[in-house]
């Protein structure tokens, strides 16, 4: 997106709420989130690392953590979900996303740290995705997951995602949802600022 402004990611922070009213933060990944990023997914269970990646990993490889934590390479980006536990700020959840403007698609894919899982904020993080793929101006929001993820299948479900065969692999279905909504009603604050001062700066973006 020509307007995010990549020099000050910390403007485009998000408040959140689990689902006990528990404050979440959502910001993109700085480049001194390397160490807490990696313990991050070498805590995850090997499970959830296997649904997360698709295949066997016991931390991130080095050229994966050095995409992640370098926000806005190449149209992907990195957040993480932070919440204070015991007076840090602790990683408990991440998600990573590309636009693809060829097709006006947002892609993802996202993790919740094992302990932190059934408490909404699968569902919260997910909701923000959709806000900042609305901002991108994308026409559909999508991911891949296994088709033994009964989890989130069962949360994309919930979110309003419809599932399509992938087109490579057998192994993963696609879930996908239009996204239909205007810049204006954009229900995260700074999406919508982003999304209006985009159709500001280009007027036939969202036409
Ligand atoms: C999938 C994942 C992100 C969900 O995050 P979460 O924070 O646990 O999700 P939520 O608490 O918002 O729960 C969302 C829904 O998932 C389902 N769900 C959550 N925990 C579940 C469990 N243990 N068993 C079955 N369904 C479950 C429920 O339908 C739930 O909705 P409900 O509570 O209204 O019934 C998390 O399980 C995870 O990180 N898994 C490992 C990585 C992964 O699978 N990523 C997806 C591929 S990209």
């Amino acid at each position: 997106m020509s307007t995010l402004r990549l020099d000050d990611l910390k403007q485009y922070s998000d408040t959140l709420r689990t689902r006990h009213g528990g404050v979440l933060t959502v910001r993109f990944v700085e480049p001194r989130d390397t160490d807490e990023l990696q313990h991050y997914f070498r805590s995850l269970s090997s499970r959830s690392r296997y649904n997360r990646f698709f295949g066997a990993l016991s931390e991130l490889p080095k050229a994966l953590l050095h995409d992640f934590t370098h926000v806005g390479e190449r149209e992907r980006f990195s957040v993480i979900a932070t919440m204070m536990v015991d007076g840090f700020e602790t990683i408990v959840g991440e998600a990573r996303y590309a636009f693809h403007a060829e097709t006006s698609t947002f892609e993802f894919g996202l993790s919740v740290d094992d302990r932190w899982q059934g408490h909404g904020i699968g569902t919260a993080l997910l909701r923000n995705l959709e806000c900042r793929a609305a901002a991108f101006g994308a026409e559909h929001i999508f991911g891949d997951t296994l088709r033994s993820n009964d989890v989130m299948i069962s949360l994309a479900r919930k979110s309003g995602f419809a599932f399509i065969n992938h087109p490579d692999d057998w192994k993963l279905v696609r879930f996908d949802k239009e996204i239909a909504v205007e810049p204006k009603d954009i229900p995260c604050a700074s999406w919508r600022l982003a999304a209006l001062s985009r159709q500001a700066e280009s007027p036939s973006a969202t036409a």
